[in-house]
C-alpha cells in the first residue's frame, strides 16, 4: 500500500524574520511513517521544518507554510491508499506577510490573523475519495467529545485523539496514549507507550481497516 504521512508544525510567516507556529515535534507523524515503512509500504512524508532525522526509504517532502503544506497533500493524495494527517497545521495565518521587518514602536502592537485552510477538512469532503482518511486531534479537555466531533465534520473515517494537557505525553514527548475513534464502532485506547510502540499499533489498525474497505 502507498502511505501520505503529514507530520510537524507549520510556520506563517509575519515578515522575513518572524512566524506563528507550535510546538510540533513531528515524532508521532515520523514514527508513523516509520512503522508503515517497517511493514513493507511506501510512505510520501510531507513534513514542516523539525528536528528528526528522515526515515530512509520515505519520500520526504518538506514545507514550511500551512499553504505549502495543503498544495503538497493535494498533489499527492489521489496516488495514495491511506492519508495519515498528523501535522500541527496552524489554525490561523497573519492577513499579510510584511516584506520588511516589523519595527519596534515600543507601543501596542496587533496582527491581524485569518483562518487557513483546513487540509484534513478538504480530503475529507472530496467527493470521489477513495483512500482511508486519518486525522489526528490534539485535545486539552474534553478528548472524546472534542474527537467526536471532528471525525464528525471533517467527515474523516478515522480520528486518533491525544490528551496534550499532561506535561509527560504528547507534545514534544517521546510517548503518548491515545484513543481512536471510528465511524462505526466504540473507541479503542491504545495505553501509555513510546510513540514508536503506538505508531506500530496504528498501523496495523489503518491496515486492516483499508483491506476490510476495499
Ligand atoms: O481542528 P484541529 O486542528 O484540532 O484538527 C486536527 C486535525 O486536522 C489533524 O489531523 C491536523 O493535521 C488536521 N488539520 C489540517 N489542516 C488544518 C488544521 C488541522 O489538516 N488547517
Amino acid at each position: 500500500m502507498r502511505f501520505l504521512v503529514t507530520a510537524g508544525p507549520t510556520r506563517e510567516p509575519i515578515d522575513p524574520v518572524r512566524y506563528i507556529s507550535n510546538r510540533s515535534s513531528g515524532k508521532m507523524g515520523y514514527a508513523v511513517a516509520e512503522a508503515a515503512l517497517e511493514a513493507g509500504h511506501d510512505v510520501i512524508l510531507i513534513s514542516g521544518q523539525v528536528n528528526l532525522a528522515p526515515p530512509s526509504n520515505a519520500t520526504l517532502i518538506s514545507v514550511s507554510t500551512s499553504d505549502e503544506m495543503f498544495d503538497a497533500v493535494h498533489q499527492h493524495a489521489d496516488k495514495c491508499d491511506v492519508c495519515v494527517l498528523c501535522a500541527a497545521v496552524a489554525d490561523y495565518k497573519p492577513a499579510k506577510v510584511s516584506p520588511v521587518k516589523i519595527k519596534k514602536l515600543g507601543e501596542n502592537f496587533s496582527l491581524e490573523l485569518v483562518p487557513t485552510r483546513d487540509i484534513l477538512d478538504s480530503l475529507g469532503h472530496q467527493s470521489d475519495r477513495r483512500f482511508l482518511l486519518v486525522g489526528f486531534a490534539a485535545e486539552t479537555n474534553h478528548v472524546e467529545e472534542n474527537a467526536a466531533k471532528k471525525l464528525r465534520e471533517k467527515n474523516c473515517d478515522i480520528i486518533v485523539a491525544n490528551d496534550v494537557s499532561s506535561a509527560t505525553s504528547g507534545i514534544e514527548s517521546d510517548v503518548n496514549e491515545v484513543t481512536i475513534l471510528f465511524r462505526n464502532g466504540a473507541p479503542q485506547k491504545i495505553s501509555r507507550a513510546t510513540k514508536k510502540i503506538i505508531a506500530r499499533e496504528l498501523l496495523e489498525i489503518f491496515s486492516k481497516i483499508r483491506n476490510k474497505n476495499v
